[in-house]
């Protein structure tokens, strides 16, 4: 069959307000757009001017109406509590309600901030879809960062409310949650009036009076009440949620999603691009704390009438190599989405996929990659074991959704390994050197989206408008910058190649390494460090820290280097994996005092490097490469 994705995208060229009113027809509005699109609206323009609705109302309410009420919703697997929940449609909607009516009693309204801190439990879903109903904006911050980082959400979103739970269950660690929460809003300048807290069997936990409630207490008092909550009309640009993201700074960026123009994009994505039907299970192996698990943990399935997995486990280890087999053959999983390094481990524990053969996958058609670059030995290995498509796909917290990929709903192109694909209707992609200029295809330069970006995307930055025009729209006028770098070939394909700014991508986790060096800077006896992402075979790129030590200070290698990655864990978190510290006499500067950053990781990474016309001294380099021999690294 031949891919409808070339009509498809010309269609869209061609009328794009006409492509996206025609895609809301699969949208319950309650109040009909006034203007499709309207460009003097928001900073580069705002979709579905005038319209009104309501997200959980689409992804719950309308379903039940439609006959789905006992279709299979979400499934909750957890092999680190060696739990299976399943919720159908109508459960779904009664603990929605009933934790909707619980952040109610507590003054929560449309347009109030609520921070999601939680672990992956079902609970973490229904708040967020809680707040959908009653027009809140919800925050989910993700449970690897430390106190530090959510105190800083805290006092960014300033939230209401927070809901959270006694504790996560990493493989072999309990990590109680509590002590960071009350750690954070200990820090923070804004406090929350009530904090809702699950109290989970494996760690149970002290609750703060007069601030704490219990939140399956509260939940079973409102359905002993048989309480009922409406869901409550928004506009269609007014905010769904906030999920902050590394930036450039050690201060994350409030990414903004609106209600109505995210529905349209992520119900489109779908059948177009995911290929999947309404009553089929989709599974995004991501954490709700991330977009990904936003978007097709929770979202976009729901949307669809899906079934949606929400997994509390890891792809090896739990208990083994052989447990995403398990989960799609446990739930006739129809498409898998996960990021590359899931598969980087599951390769690495089971290089002949022997656990494979031992499930059944007649239900699975497709595998979807993204977070990360896939690299091409990972994507091949998993075609050959699965003999199923497997696509990579290119996308960011700011987009939302796929800005590239390989459509497999519209009918699959054929495969380039390394690629993600071609641009998906919505974005007109596009390479510029530095000056601004379209390059040539095969030329690698700046990948930046023509304005304005579609639905979905993010319109601007939470309290941060200034820096949202700065960070993303002022280098190249007319266009956003993604911060990515790459090139297009002939064939219109795209090849995201490296970041142009300092985020690095840690395990398909995005990390600032400023926000890093930020924390390694507090160490007494650090003077000044420098942090690079250098290439992991399991997590595509791991942080390594260069640190110059103060003036007249002498340190035991080892020593320093436990103390400045404990420092790390407490101040960012355990998801910044940091693990190596290389102590260096000095760092490679320019003549005007900026760090070489980029010609270290190539040191380090053993990548052909260039000296710097503008070095200061030469003979720095070789120190660094010398430091890191020491270390085994870049031999
Ligand atoms: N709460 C608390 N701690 C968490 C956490 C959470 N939700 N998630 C991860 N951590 C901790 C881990 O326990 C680990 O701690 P440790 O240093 O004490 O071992 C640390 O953060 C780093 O985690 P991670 O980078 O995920 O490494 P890992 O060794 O635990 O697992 C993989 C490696 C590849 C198995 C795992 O990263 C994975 O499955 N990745 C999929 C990526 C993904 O979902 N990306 C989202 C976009 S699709
Ligand atoms: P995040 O906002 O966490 O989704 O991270 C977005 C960044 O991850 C992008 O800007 C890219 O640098 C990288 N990324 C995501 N998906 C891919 C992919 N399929 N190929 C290459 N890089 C990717």
């Amino acid at each position: 069959m031949t891919s409808r994705y070339y009509a498809t995208y010309a269609a869209w060229r061609r009328d794009p307000e006409g492509f996206w009113a025609d895609a809301a027809g699969a949208i319950d509005w309650s109040k009909r757009w006034e203007r499709v699109y309207d460009p003097d609206a928001g900073v580069y323009g705002r979709w579905f001017v005038g319209a009104e609705c309501n997200t959980c109302h689409n992804c719950i309410d309308r379903h039940v109406a439609s006959g789905r009420a006992d279709q299979a919703a979400l499934i909750y697997d957890s092999p680190m509590t060696g739990q299976v929940k399943r919720f159908t449609y109508g459960e779904l909607k009664r603990e929605v309600v009933a934790l909707a009516s619980v952040l109610r009693n507590q003054g929560v309204g449309k347009g109030d901030r609520v921070i999601i801190y939680m672990p992956m439990v079902p609970e973490a879903v229904f708040a967020m879809l809680a707040c959908a109903r009653l027009g809140a904006v919800h925050s989910v911050v993700f449970g690897g960062f430390a106190a530090p980082e959510l105190a800083a959400r805290i006092d960014d979103a300033k939230p209401k409310a927070i809901v959270s739970a006694s504790c996560g269950i990493e493989p072999g660690r309990v990590v109680a949650y509590k002590p960071l929460l009350d750690g954070a809003i200990a820090l923070s300048g804004h406090k929350p009036e009530r904090c809702l807290i699950l109290q989970r069997d494996t760690l149970r936990c002290d609750l703060v009076a007069g601030r704490d409630l219990d939140l399956a207490d509260q939940m079973a008092r409102e359905r002993a009440a048989g309480a009922n909550v409406d869901c409550v009309p928004v506009a269609a640009t007014d905010p769904l949620y906030i999920l902050y993201t590394s930036g450039t700074t050690g201060q994350p960026k409030g990414v903004v999603r609106d209600n109505g123009g995210h529905m349209v994009m992520l119900e489109w994505s779908m059948e177009h691009e995911y290929g999947v039907k309404p009553g089929e299970a989709f599974w995004a192996a991501s954490d709700v704390g991330w977009v990904v698990g936003h978007s097709y943990v929770v979202y976009a399935p729901l949307l669809h009438g899906c079934m949606t997995i929400l997994y509390e486990g890891k792809p090896v280890g739990t208990p083994d190599a052989g447990a995403f087999w398990r989960v799609i053959s446990d739930h006739g999983v129809a498409a898998l989405f996960t990021a590359p390094t899931a598969f980087r481990a599951i390769k690495g524990q089971d290089p002949d996929a022997t656990f494979l053969p031992k499930y059944d996958l007649s239900k699975f058609r497709t595998l979807f990659l993204a977070g990360e670059r896939a690299d091409p030995e990972t994507v091949r290995w998993a075609e050959r074991h699965l003999s199923r498509p497997v696509i990579d796909h290119w996308w960011q917290t700011e987009t939302g959704a796929p800005i590239s990929q390989n459509p497999v709903g519209l009918g699959l192109l054929p495969v380039k390994h390394g690629s993600p694909g071609v641009s998906m209707p919505g974005f007109d992609v596009r390479i510029l050197d530095d000056a601004g200029h379209e390059v040539k295809p095969g030329t690698m330069g700046n990948v930046v989206i023509s304005l304005p970006l579609p639905p979905g995307c993010l319109p601007t930055l939470w309290n941060a408008e200034r820096r949202f025009r700065d960070a993303y729209l002022t280098e190249f006028p007319g266009f956003y910058k993604t911060a990515d770098a790459g090139y297009i070939d002939e064939d219109g394909y795209l090849f995201i190649m490296a970041r142009t700014d300092d985020i690095i991508n840690v395990a398909g986790h995005r990390l600032s390494t400023g926000a890093i060096e930020e924390a390694v800077a507090e160490h007494p006896d650090v003077a000044e460090c420098a942090v690079v992402g250098i290439a992991d075979d399991l997590k595509g790129q791991v942080p390594c820290s260069f640190v110059v030590l103060s003036a007249g200070r002498s340190r035991d290698g080892k020593e320093l280097e436990r103390e400045v990655v404990a420092l790390v864990r407490e101040r960012i978190g355990a998801v910044a994996a940091l693990r190596t510290v290389v102590a260096v006499k000095r760092l490679p500067k320019t003549r005007s005092g900026k760090i070489l950053r980029s010609t270290m990781q190539k040191i380090a990474d053993r990548e052909d490097w260039k000296m710097p016309a503008t070095i200061d001294d030469p003979a720095v380099l070789d120190e660094i490469g010398e430091a890191l021999r020491a270390r085994g690294i870049g031999i």
